[in-house]
């Protein structure tokens, strides 16, 4: 009866301070500017030169050198408007007139005018990227397993990631039940099938990576030293070292590749399913 009323207490608690995420739809045309479609990431150029011109046009306002200030102001206006001609349903978005008048405000060197258009205009900055940066970079900068197969050592068939990362769980728990429950051929097996999945799974990172160094952080040579030790441990069913070697390995592996690639992964399968 308590266990009942602490649980409810903590679904209470837990759905008062739950938040959800909001990610919001991105224009279609958004997609155009990015791979597949384009491998020159135009939108995210484009920002790099209105952050560029921002602060061109705010620093020469401050050193009162009106004349680069404007060179910046209308620099930052085609480029502005730029954002509306890409995409067309973001162009409403846009703070057109303030953007005139902080070009004509730096034209009559009206330093307190432009200042204030200036923080109009980054307002919407602003805006917008609270409502789509997350979206983007989920949905353009987050890695695509859907599909990545990979080779299963031990029965030969092509898994997806999920299948995979699910037998590889499986031989790593029975292993260890196995032991513990005394059959020692059957805890060897689990633990050899654990240790051909686990160095099978830098068959995949060639999908994405175009270097061995991102592979090398997470199957290094200690990960080798790591797998050796547990290889010994299982041949000779010592549980305690296999423990030692396995705790090594979820930790140094399995989490810090989770942290990296399936927090991503997560949010994007959420996404799409939207
Ligand atoms: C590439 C780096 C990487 C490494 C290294 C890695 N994983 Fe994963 N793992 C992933 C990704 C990506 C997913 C998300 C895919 C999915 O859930 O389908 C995942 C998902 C999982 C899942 C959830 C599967 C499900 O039901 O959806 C388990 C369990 C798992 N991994 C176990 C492990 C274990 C145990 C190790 C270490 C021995 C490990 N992983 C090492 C990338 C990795
Ligand atoms: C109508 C929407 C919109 C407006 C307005 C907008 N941006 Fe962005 N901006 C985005 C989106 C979407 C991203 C995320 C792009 C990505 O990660 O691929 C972004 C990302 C950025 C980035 C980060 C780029 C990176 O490499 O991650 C900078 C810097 C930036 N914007 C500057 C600006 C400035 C300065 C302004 C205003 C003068 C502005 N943006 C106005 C939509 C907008
Ligand atoms: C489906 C694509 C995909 C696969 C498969 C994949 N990765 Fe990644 N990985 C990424 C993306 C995307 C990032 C984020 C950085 C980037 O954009 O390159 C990343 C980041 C990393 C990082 C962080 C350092 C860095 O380069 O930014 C490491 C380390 C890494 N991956 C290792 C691996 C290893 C090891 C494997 C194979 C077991 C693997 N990855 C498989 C897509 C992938």
């Amino acid at each position: 009866m308590r266990l009942f009323v602490l649980f409810i207490l903590m679904s209470i608690f837990s759905v008062s301070y739950g938040k959800n995420i909001k990610l919001r739809d991105l224009p279609k045309e958004l997609s155009n500017y990015y791979p597949p479609k384009s491998e020159k990431m135009e939108f995210v150029e484009l920002m790099h030169t209105l952050s560029v011109s921002i602060t061109g046009v705010v620093s020469n306002i401050k050193e009162g050198d009106w004349q680069n200030a404007e060179k910046w102001a209308k620099r930052l206006q085609e480029n502005y408007l730029k954002i509306g001609k890409m995409v067309k349903k973001w162009d409403k978005l846009l703070k057109k007139e303030d953007m005139e008048k902080l070009v004509n405000a730096v034209k009559s060197k009206d330093k307190a005018g432009s200042m204030e258009f200036v923080q109009n205009i980054s307002k919407s900055c602003v805006q917008c990227h609270k409502n789509y940066q997350l979206s983007a970079k989920i949905k353009f900068h987050s890695p695509n397993f859907n599909k990545t197969q990979i080779e299963d050592p031990v029965s030969g068939l092509e898994y997806s990631i999920e299948d995979y990362m699910k037998a590889m769980t499986n031989d790593m728990k029975m292993m260890r039940i196995h032991l513990i429950d005394g059959q020692k051929n059957k805890a060897r097996k689990s633990g050899f099938n654990f240790i051909k999945r686990f160095e099978g799974m830098t068959q995949m990172c060639k999908d994405c990576h175009t270097t061995k160094k991102d592979e090398e952080i997470y199957f290094g040579i200690e990960a080798n030293k790591r797998i050796t030790a547990l290889r010994e441990a299982v041949a000779n069913g010592e549980l305690i070292q296999i423990k030692k070697q396995l705790k090594w390995i979820s930790q140094n592996n399995c989490s810090k590749c989770h942290n990296v690639h399936q927090t991503l992964y997560l949010l994007k399968e959420r996404f799409g399913s939207k």
